[in-house]
């Protein structure tokens, strides 16, 4: 396993869209290992697999640190409610904005046996199910940003510490 670069805003890869996985090779369970690893070292709670400069459609998530999510071609089913809060991402880094997500998704998705499963989230991770999945058609949550992107201290500071 390897720590990857993480590509930031002005990468042109970001905003790139990205293909569909056609089979588990020993070159994507090798680059999902990777972007957990470099998830977990970057204190994320999630990774889109174009953030290290793959274009293709994979992400790992976790927002507990101890529940690792693989998603192969995910694909949103369902979603309802609403929340609107702070949010980051890893290639806009020191950056925090204000963005209303859904407050429940449920999502299809494979995993590294190419079997399909569902999730379903609420929250913090039905936001990061939304976030990461716009990853892949090249969106940046800064596109989403009502009112101003701030430094993420500055942020809470102003609105405070939220979950
Ligand atoms: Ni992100």
């Amino acid at each position: 396993m390897a720590i990857r670069n993480i590509r930031v805003m002005g990468d042109p890869i970001l905003s790139k869209q990205c293909k569909e996985v056609r089979e588990i090779t020993p070159r994507i369970k090798e680059l999902v290992h990777d972007m957990l690893e470099t998830m977990y070292e970057a204190n994320g709670v999630g990774l889109a697999a174009p953030q290290v400069g793959v274009l293709k459609r994979i992400v790992v998530i976790d927002t507990t640190g101890e529940d690792p999510l693989i998603l192969i071609n995910p694909r949103i089913l369902e979603s309802s409610g609403e929340q609107t809060g702070g949010e980051g991402c890893l290639s806009v880094p020191g950056k925090t904005g204000t963005v209303t997500r859904p407050n429940y998704v449920k999502a299809a998705a494979f995993d590294l046996h190419m079997r399909e499963f569902e999730v379903e989230g609420t929250e913090l991770l039905a936001r990061a199910i939304c976030h990461e999945l716009d990853h892949l058609t090249g969106k940046l949550y800064v596109e989403k940003v009502e009112g101003q992107l701030m430094d993420t201290e500055e942020y809470y500071e102003l609105y405070g510490e939220e979950e």
